[in-house]
């Protein structure tokens, strides 16, 4: 089957290392099934592969790809959890100390089939695209427990989100708009703070501006440009909800502020098999639909990740498999 791998690790280069190609099959497990892949959505964690950040030479040549919406062996339209934890553990599973994502221990869903845990399927949204649908293991999944379990903020506050450009920002706008949130961003780019606007934000402000008010909760996921703003943007007693660091995880500036403004600082990593199947009725009640800003084939993953790294994304880039 037509696969990409994450073949080699460069820090510096992370695209030398993939491989479009050919791979075998993926092999039959106890308590696993295989899912024919019909799309799959790339991530910043497919980047930070290639990067080595989180994962090892030993793992190599690993299948990427966290997400997929494609169809099981009984013929049912399905969505994967990515998240694989021991199946013993009790409680919830994104605090597993062994859980891991698909891509990262195990073969993920850049591939025509992928084998996954039969525990982690769950049906795809009638209402929904494969192209929509692929969007949601991942990054709404990580948009929809950052704003709604860990923010700790109740609709009709004021949450600022940065990067509104992002995959798992664009998220944050569409959920918490539907939701009820007054939702401000920033962006470093003039036609997305506008594209944020129609897709529900109440206003948009450039990188690190004045903000007419404080906030109750700013939705972190890129780092070090953006978090000393975070902190100062921030009403005593609020809370920052950090899942990401994509332009670098120094340690953060503005530590006075946050003890002496008592504020919280939460983080936040992906979402239980729960939470998916919430987010999934959330959408359906909403009519919120992932926002997809293209669509590639699976051999075309090169330029998908390149669009990717170049940062050049509103929403979510797409791969078809299938
Ligand atoms: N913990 C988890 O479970 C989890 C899950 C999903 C994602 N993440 C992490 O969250 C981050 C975002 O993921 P994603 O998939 O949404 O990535 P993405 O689609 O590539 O989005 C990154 C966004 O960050 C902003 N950005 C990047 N560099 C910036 C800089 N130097 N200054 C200001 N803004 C900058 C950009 O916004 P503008 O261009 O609009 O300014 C960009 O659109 C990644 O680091 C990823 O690893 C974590």
């Amino acid at each position: 089957m037509l696969a990409v791998t994450a073949a080699r690790i460069s820090p510096d280069d992370p695209l030398s290392g993939l491989e479009v190609a050919e791979r075998p099959e993926p092999a039959p497990r106890e308590g696993w099934t295989t899912v024919a892949v019909r799309a799959t959505s790339l991530n910043h964690h497919d980047l930070w592969t290639l990067r080595g950040v989180g994962m090892s030479e030993d793992r190599l040549p690993i299948v990427l790809g966290c997400d997929a919406a494609g169809v099981d062996e009984d013929g049912n339209e399905v969505v994967v959890h990515s998240l694989i934890g021991d199946p013993d553990f009790k409680g919830d599973e994104t605090l597993d100390p062994r859980r891991t994502l698909l891509s990262e221990v195990h073969d993920g869903t850049f591939a025509e089939r992928v084998a996954v845990p039969r525990r982690n399927l769950v049906p795809k949204p009638p209402g929904m695209s494969f192209e929509e649908a692929a969007c949601l293991p991942t990054a709404y999944l990580t948009a929809y427990r950052m704003l709604f379990t860990r923010s700790g903020a109740a609709p009709g506050s004021t949450v600022l989100v940065q990067g509104a450009g992002g995959g798992v920002a664009t998220a944050l706008v569409a959920i918490g708009a539907a939701a009820g949130y007054r939702i401000w961003v920033t962006s470093r780019d003039e036609a997305k703070r506008a594209r944020a606007l129609e897709l529900g934000a109440e206003q948009a402000f450039e990188s690190g501006a004045r903000l007419p008010e404080r906030v109750d909760a700013v939705m972190e996921t890129v780092g070090a440009a953006t978090w000393e703003h975070s902190v100062k943007v921030l009403r005593p007693g609020g809370t920052i909800v950090t899942s990401g660091a994509t332009s670098g995880a120094e340690p953060p500036a503005g530590l006075r502020r946050i003890f002496f403004l008592q504020l919280n600082v939460a983080g936040s990593t992906m979402g239980t098999l729960d939470e998916l199947r919430r987010l999934i009725a959330f959408c359906d009640r909403t009519g919120v639909h992932p926002l997809v800003d293209s669509t590639y084939p699976l051999a075309g993953a090169r330029e998908a990740l390149a669009k990717m790294a170049a940062g050049d994304v509103f929403g979510k880039i797409v791969l078809r498999a299938g």
